[in-house]
């Protein structure tokens, strides 16, 4: 547990998206999901929001409401939709998904954040795609961030990382669960090594800037044992075995 006064640099000011995403995917994720003329967008687990406030200046007719627990990323979102005079556009709403309802929505974005319904890991992506069919009008359209496995995890690689081997399938497996819960794929990429490499390294700088601004603090060994974990977790485990796809997927009429 890291004491509370430990203050970090909030991971919005390395990150432009809490995610291995580049700006030019995220620009081609927005173009995938097609017009988006008078669309409500729903964003869950948001975090600050960045890809929905994208999405909304895409088309001045879009409106948005993000849900994240995280106050203090909402609180950055609610910021920069001000700054972006998106304000009036989109509501940001501190809550836990798990015990929230809304819609219906034309557009449902859950990237990296098939966790927020809760339950076990292995039911995760499935909660996403019911909710998606909970949610969105007919035609409605699911653009889902989801790891997978670019190959089969080692022992070893299991060992050394916090996540369950059965939490994740393979590429084919996750595109089969979406058509098996009623969705047609529209458009389908994936993160590459560098955009992983890119976000891992960035979300790490905040514990490495403040383990070099007080390298006496009675804290620096929790901190430095927090990031040498998180690296051991990276470099041993996921590293060029977890994948995170990008699906852009349609609500079939069948
Ligand atoms: C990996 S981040 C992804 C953030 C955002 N979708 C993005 O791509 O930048 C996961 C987010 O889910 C949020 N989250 C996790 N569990 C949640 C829950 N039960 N309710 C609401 N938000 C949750 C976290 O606070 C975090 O912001």
């Amino acid at each position: 547990m890291i004491h509370a006064m430990t203050k970090l640099t909030p991971l919005h000011e390395d990150l432009t998206f809490h995610g291995p995403l580049s700006e030019e995917r995220a620009a081609r994720l927005i173009r995938s999901l097609g017009s988006l003329k008078d669309a409500h967008v729903v964003d869950v687990g948001c975090g600050w929001a960045e890809l929905l406030l994208r999405i909304l200046e895409a088309d001045p007719s879009a409106t948005g409401h993000g849900v994240d627990r995280d106050a203090e990323a909402i609180a950055h979102g609610r910021e920069n939709a001000r700054a972006r005079g998106l304000a009036d556009r989109v509501e940001l709403e501190v809550a836990d998904v798990a015990a929230w309802s809304g819609g219906p929505a034309d557009v449902l974005i859950v990237n990296g954040a098939s966790q927020v319904w809760g339950g076990a890991e292995t039911e995760h992506t499935a909660n996403a795609l019911r909710a998606g069919r909970a949610l969105l009008r007919p035609g409605g359209r699911l653009l889902l961030g989801e790891g997978f496995w670019e190959r089969e995890p080692t022992d070893e690689q299991l060992a050394a990382m916090p996540i369950p081997r059965d939490q994740y399938r393979d590429l084919p497996g996750l595109v089969d669960l979406a058509m098996a819960h009623g969705y047609r794929l529209l458009s389908l990429s994936q993160a590459s090594l560098d955009e992983w490499d890119e976000f891992e390294s960035q979300h790490s700088l905040a514990w490495e800037h403040w383990l070099l601004a007080n390298p006496d603090s009675p804290e620096a060994d929790k901190i430095r044992a927090k990031a040498d974990t998180f690296r051991g977790y990276r470099l041993r485990g996921w590293r060029g075995t977890l994948g995170m796809a990008y699906l852009t997927l349609v609500v079939s009429h069948t």
